[in-house]
């Protein structure tokens, strides 16, 4: 929410004392004297008056990348699998949420975070962020499967045509594959429009972040500051 509402929303100011409090330079927006009430507040911004009153201590931001394994389930809560939270050990699970997910077959790349903002960027539909996958199949894959993902492929049940996806052949049955969306089981609906099964799907990186190779499965760190940012202004 925007300066002057946050405070104005407290029990102690009113408008006119908020834009009063602005004006004379007596608010400090996470360390820095701000005058203007349009400036954006949210659950992590410190909010504190000029003599060092905190008004708001501001949450802490958290960033992990983790290698999900294959059988776990890309939920919070689950009433058969294990989820992929029972493999994080960290104080306050139920703040985190995660950006995107995987099947319950898929392995790979998973980002978790307590910072909406954050991860409506990382999933965004129209901020098209490349999604990497390695790709394992039953049979051979035909190499008109190139042409066809880059052209788009119609899928009935959403009435629309896939963005064009990058297919590399690595492989017979072995390929990578490039999403720029995150259609319901995309990956596994594009190899059966040529009836091939996906045997196999790892998901190796989202927009700039990659899975760190150091990571078994089942293993995560803390998001470095730059694979933060790198969804900054997505
Ligand atoms: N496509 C799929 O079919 N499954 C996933 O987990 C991700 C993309």
């Amino acid at each position: 929410m925007r300066l002057d509402r946050f405070l104005s929303n407290l029990p102690r100011f009113n408008r006119q004392a908020a834009r009063h409090l602005l004006a004379s330079g007596n608010v400090r927006l996470d360390g820095r004297i701000s005058r203007d009430g349009r400036s954006e507040v949210s659950v992590f911004s410190r909010v504190e008056m000029s003599d060092g009153e905190v008004l708001q201590a501001g949450k802490c931001a958290r960033y992990f990348m983790l290698h999900k394994p294959v059988g776990v389930v890309s939920a919070t809560a689950h009433p058969e699998h294990r989820t992929v939270l029972d493999l994080l050990d960290e104080p306050d699970k139920h703040d985190l949420h995660l950006a995107g997910r995987l099947d319950l077959n898929t392995s790979g790349l998973l980002l978790i975070t307590n910072d909406g903002q954050w991860s409506r960027r990382v999933t965004l539909p129209k901020s098209k962020q490349p999604k990497v996958y390695l790709v394992e199949t039953e049979d051979p894959i035909e190499p008109a499967c190139v042409e066809v993902f880059a052209r788009g492929l119609y899928f009935a049940f959403e009435d629309l045509v896939t963005l064009p996806a990058q297919l590399q052949i690595l492989a017979p049955r072995q390929a990578r594959l490039t999403l720029h969306e995150g259609r319901y089981h995309q990956v596994k609906r594009m190899f059966g429009h040529f009836q091939n099964k996906v045997i196999g799907l790892h998901r190796l990186s989202v927009g700039a972040i990659q899975l760190d190779p150091a990571l078994a499965p089942g293993q995560y760190r803390v998001l470095t500051t730059e694979e933060v940012a790198s969804f900054a202004s997505a």
